[in-house]
């Protein structure tokens, strides 16, 4: 008797990645301006709007929120246009570190969340591409990042410290910092899966004088597009503007 396994490979990371990114562009059509998100799940998003304009001939500006997504649109051939105060945008796509239940992220993992922000407040709703492992019941398993004045950090670690019940480190440590397009460090709060009022916590957070933006994108987001070994889940929020 011969017996015949068939094995049905599963997904890795990366492809679920894709999968999220190109489902989301769902959310694109044409004459739409966009605001383009960082890291490596957006990425394939962007991939895709290069591709909906060179094959379905879709007309769209793409605002970037970092270097990186600069450049990358660039060489994909999307027209692009920088952010100004009366920038107003149709949507943003963007990735997330950790999304809870209400929708409110962590980002900034890759350390643009100043751009995130502001691109995304100025758009007229903003859909998130992750994969599963990014959905939590509460926020904190990741650390919060938050974009400091360079000359001020060591003040901001001493002020946030009380607040934060874990390690507060300066991102790349004190030898060689990593530092952001707008030339501020990055510190990662460990606060532990524990933010459960993250509007007041962004809100104690942003008064403290050298903090330029905190990672907590929090009444923002209007929708999740999540890939996991089941498929593609939209996750809308009820309330939201989608
Ligand atoms: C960039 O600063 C971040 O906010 C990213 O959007 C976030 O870290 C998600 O990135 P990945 O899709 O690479 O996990």
């Amino acid at each position: 008797m011969h017996v015949l396994f068939i094995v049905r490979r599963m997904p890795g990371v990366e492809q679920l990645k894709e999968q999220a990114g190109i489902a989301a562009c769902r959310f694109v059509s044409d004459g739409m301006s966009l605001g383009l998100g960082t890291g490596s799940t957006v990425r394939y998003s962007i991939i895709e709007i290069a591709r909906m304009i060179k094959q379905e001939g879709i007309d769209v500006v793409g605002v970037p929120t970092s270097e990186d997504t600069r450049q990358l649109a660039e060489h994909l051939g999307i027209p692009l246009s920088p952010i100004e105060a009366s920038t107003s945008l149709d949507l943003t796509i963007d990735g997330a570190d950790e999304f809870d239940p209400n929708f409110d992220l962590i980002k900034g993992g890759g350390g643009a969340l100043t751009k995130e922000k502001i691109v995304a407040n100025a758009s007229n709703s903003m859909v998130v591409v992750v994969d599963e492992t990014k959905q939590v019941s509460t926020l904190g398993e990741f650390d919060l990042p938050i974009e400091v004045d360079s000359i001020l950090w060591e003040d901001v670690r001493d002020d946030i410290s009380p607040i934060c019940p874990g390690e507060v480190s300066l991102r790349g440590g004190d030898e060689e910092p990593y530092i952001t397009d707008n030339h501020g460090f990055i510190l990662d709060c460990s606060f532990g899966p524990s933010i459960s009022d993250p509007e007041s916590l962004e809100r104690e957070i942003s008064e403290i004088t050298g903090v330029v933006e905190v990672g907590l994108f929090v009444g923002i987001c209007d929708a999740v597009v999540m890939a996991s070994n089941e498929g593609i889940e939209t996750l809308v929020k009820p309330s939201g503007r989608l």
